[in-house]
């Protein structure tokens, strides 16, 4: 996967924070996109900019560390390959601040990256908010509409934005959509209707889009994490009235919460070789969480 480049929405916290990581790790170049400021139409704390920056800084420093032991070692294609995949600043991961919600920030950021390392070969569209805890008919509308701006709306704009991006890149192509579902998409649960409804229109999307995409050789598919321990699944668990997110655990087979770098290595597989074959499906990542 040495000298692919991505793009990675929601970067600044949980599950795109471990996707950035592991893509720096198998040597992929990466641009991290974050909103970095709150959202005022939700009553939780979105990732910072301290938060993106940090994710950025620690990605870089395992690259270079990665890039240091290649390098000191005799002249050996992999040496050679790490040193290919440093941007002229010498960073493999760069930050950038964007809200998905805004069509036209999502092409500024593909331009970036594409001007940054000249082209894009997957497009990860992981930022996603979670509110509810009421019955649908009480749901304020402002939060109805940040749900579905940001989880469906916003991976809609990155594939509106990345896709001609991943077309741009000559034949044979092995290009890649990926985007993060959820068990909601499957399952009614009750005062997430709204959650629900977005993330079942990204199961919908992603069959879509890979049936679109037929003969490209670009593939689309989106995960379905079960509870993730981050910080939307303490919002969830607040929007519950549980005091912590623990007990989610229960409620999935495997006993446990799953950690963000599950779903991550289960997003980093599907972007790469040995996931040809997949296209416009939803993989559960959920420790039975949908059975
Ligand atoms: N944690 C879980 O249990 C769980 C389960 C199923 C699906 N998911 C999905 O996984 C994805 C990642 O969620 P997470 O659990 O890591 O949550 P998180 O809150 O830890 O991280 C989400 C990130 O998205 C960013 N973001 C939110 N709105 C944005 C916007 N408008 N523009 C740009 N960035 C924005 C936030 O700033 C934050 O850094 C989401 O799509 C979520 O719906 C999570």
């Amino acid at each position: 996967m040495t000298g692919r480049v991505a793009i990675v929405t929601g970067a600044g916290r949980g599950i795109g924070a471990a996707t950035v990581h592991q893509l720096a790790d198998a040597g992929w170049s990466v641009l991290a996109v974050d909103r970095g400021t709150p959202d005022p139409d939700l009553p939780y704390e979105l990732g910072s900019g301290t938060d993106l920056e940090a994710v950025v800084a620690e990605a870089n420093r395992r690259a270079s560390a990665a890039h240091a032991g290649a390098a000191g070692r005799s002249r050996t294609e992999r040496g050679e390959r790490a040193a290919d995949r440093l941007s002229p600043a010498g960073h493999p991961v760069r930050a950038w601040f964007a809200d998905v919600r805004d069509p036209n920030a999502l092409v500024e950021a593909v331009a970036a990256a594409e001007s940054e390392w000249g082209g894009v070969d997957a497009a990860f569209a992981v930022a996603g908010v979670i509110a509810g805890g009421v019955p649908l008919w009480d749901m304020p509308i402002e939060q109805e509409r940040a749900v579905l701006d940001v989880c469906l709306g916003g991976v809609i704009n990155l594939a509106r934005a990345a896709v001609p991006a991943l077309l741009r890149r000559p034949e044979p192509r092995s290009g890649r959509f990926l985007a993060v579902a959820s068990a909601a998409a499957t399952k009614g649960l009750p005062m997430l209707a709204v959650y629900c409804a977005a993330k079942a229109g990204v199961a919908g999307l992603v069959r879509s889009l890979g049936a679109e995409l037929g003969g490209t050789g670009i593939t689309a598919n989106a995960v379905s994490p079960g509870s993730t321990d981050t910080a939307l699944l303490t919002e969830t668990a607040r929007l519950y009235g549980l005091p912590t997110a623990k007990g989610f655990a229960m409620q999935q087979p495997i006993g446990r919460l799953l950690e963000p770098g599950e779903i991550a290595s289960v997003l980093t597989f599907l972007a790469g070789a040995g996931a040809d074959a997949v296209t416009g499906a939803t993989v559960a990542v959920d420790g039975g969480l949908a059975l």
